[in-house]
């Protein structure tokens, strides 16, 4: 690992350079990347930087608030932009897994580029870090952070330059700035989220309703499940329906949505084990989604490992 605390001092060097005299934009996501940039840049150029939270619609519950929260905290100021329309309407109609990410992608870098163009800044800082360089090359990921990597040239395509000072760290080296910076504890451990968020954990088509059934889901698992402090946990909305149990009287069928609920063990996401969830807790978890996510009927706890699944489902 580097060492820590010359890191730091260099990286705030490098980016005062690289910024010079224009004010520089920090597209905040409130993950442990984007906010040690924020907390680099800050001691760079003070309040020359300025930071962006750009709502998709695909964030956590309470994500976008909670995240300026924290911050404000520590003196940094946090702008929230509603975006969420664009994201829906380019998302219409599209159901497979790898063209939603290009779509939140392509859609993420428009929105963003018309952001920075209108903050008046020269300059795009990102918390891109080395794995998502080299997974997004392998065609493993389709990371929205990435761009001189696949063939675009920040400046020619939006208008700005990107500065990138995590470029040559892993995630553990990432999370051992953070707390040398005294990022809170919340933020430099945060669980792995999708760049993508929600979009990736609606199967079939993410409109407004889907996701607002996965978000709420979602935070009931955290809620039940992050006291075992999992590696990561999570819910997914299926795209088919499950028949539900109505009215004997009732006249022919009514269905009804599936969730599904993972929760993992792993050191780096490359291969996983399941947690064994006491089963009360999932007993707790199915009456709570069942009783407080309207139309979701079944719920089911899915035990495969990774290999031969993926963590995530699409
Ligand atoms: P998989 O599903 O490939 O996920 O086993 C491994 C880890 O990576 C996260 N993941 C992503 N993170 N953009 C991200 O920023 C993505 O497109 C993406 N796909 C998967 C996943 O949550 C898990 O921690």
């Amino acid at each position: 690992m580097v060492d820590v605390e010359k890191f730091i001092e260099e990286k705030v060097k490098e980016i005062k350079e690289k910024v010079g005299e224009n004010i520089a934009v920090n597209a905040l996501s409130g993950g442990v990347d984007s906010s040690v940039v924020a907390i680099l840049a800050h001691k760079a150029l003070g309040n020359k930087i300025k930071n962006i939270f750009l709502n998709t619609g695909m964030m956590r519950q309470n994500e976008p608030e909670s995240i300026q929260e924290i911050f404000q905290k520590i003196g940094i100021e946090v702008e929230i932009k509603d975006v969420s329309d664009r994201f829906f309407e380019a998302l219409k109609g599209q159901e497979d897994g790898e063209e939603k990410r290009k779509i939140f992608r392509d859609t993420f870098y428009k929105v963003l580029g018309e952001a920075v163009k209108e903050s008046g800044a020269k300059c795009l800082l990102q918390g891109t870090i080395k794995p998502d360089v080299e997974e997004t090359k392998a065609g493993i990921k389709t990371q929205h952070n990435i761009l001189s990597q696949i063939g675009i040239d920040p400046e020619q395509q939006y208008g700005f330059k990107t500065v990138e000072p995590l470029i040559d760290l892993v995630k553990w080296e990432v999370r051992e700035v953070g707390k040398a910076l005294s990022l809170p504890e919340t933020r430099f451990n945060t669980m792995p989220f999708l760049g993508p968020g929600l979009t990736g954990r609606v199967i079939g088509e993410v409109t407004r309703e889907r996701v607002e059934i996965v978000r709420k889901a979602n935070s009931i698992v955290e809620e039940e499940i992050m006291p075992l402090k999992p590696f990561q946990c999570l819910a997914v909305l299926f795209k088919d329906k499950a028949t539900m149990k109505g009215d004997e009287n009732a006249q022919g069928r009514n269905y009804g949505d599936i969730i599904a609920v993972r929760c993992i063990e792993s050191k780096d996401a490359r291969t996983a084990e399941v947690t064994e969830i006491p089963y009360d807790i999932l007993k707790k978890i199915v009456k709570r989604i069942t009783e407080e996510v309207p139309g979701v009927i079944k719920v089911v706890y899915d035990i495969t490992p990774k290999p031969p699944s993926t963590i995530e489902y699409i």
